[in-house]
């Protein structure tokens, strides 16, 4: 693994140990790299109204945005279980408003990097931003 990636791992398996999932026992921590090279981890948040549950991605994302980053330009996900954790599509939705298809997402096991692929290969042919045309500048800024 690269010594890049070993922060990255880090922040999400301590978010992934604060997971709140009651419901299903599946724990992930997620970790985005973002363009001005913070780094912002989240872990799925559960709820007794169970569609109303957060993903790590989308809690990670959230921590971004509220920090005043805009640009992901790594991502990590953490899991526990045997099985590769890919992020579903939702989240790959979420990912693509603020990752380009050439992004890493590196996918990770107790044992460490299982898999990595590029948000392209996770969602093919995305609907992003630069498909409804040209924002005007303010609107890029996120001010009203
Ligand atoms: N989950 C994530 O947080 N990220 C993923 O990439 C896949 C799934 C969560 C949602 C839910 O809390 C639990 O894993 C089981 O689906």
């Amino acid at each position: 693994m690269s010594a890049d990636l070993e922060p990255m791992l880090a922040l999400a398996r301590r978010a992934l140990e604060n997971a709140h999932a009651p419901y299903s026992r599946f724990r992930v921590g997620a970790c985005l790299r973002a363009g001005s090279g913070r780094l912002y981890a989240g872990c799925n948040v559960e709820n007794a109204a169970y569609p109303v549950g957060q993903c790590a991605e989308a809690t990670a994302i959230g921590a971004m945005v509220a920090a005043g980053d805009r640009e992901i330009v790594e991502s990590l996900v953490a899991s526990e279980g045997a099985e590769l954790c890919t992020p579903c599509g939702r989240c790959r939705q979420q990912l693509a408003e603020f990752a380009r298809p050439g992004v890493r997402v590196h996918l990770c096991g107790p044992e460490g990097v299982r898999r990595t692929v590029t948000l392209g290969e996770l969602l093919p042919l995305a609907f992003g931003p630069e498909t409804l045309g040209p924002l005007r500048p303010d609107d890029a800024a996120g001010t009203p």
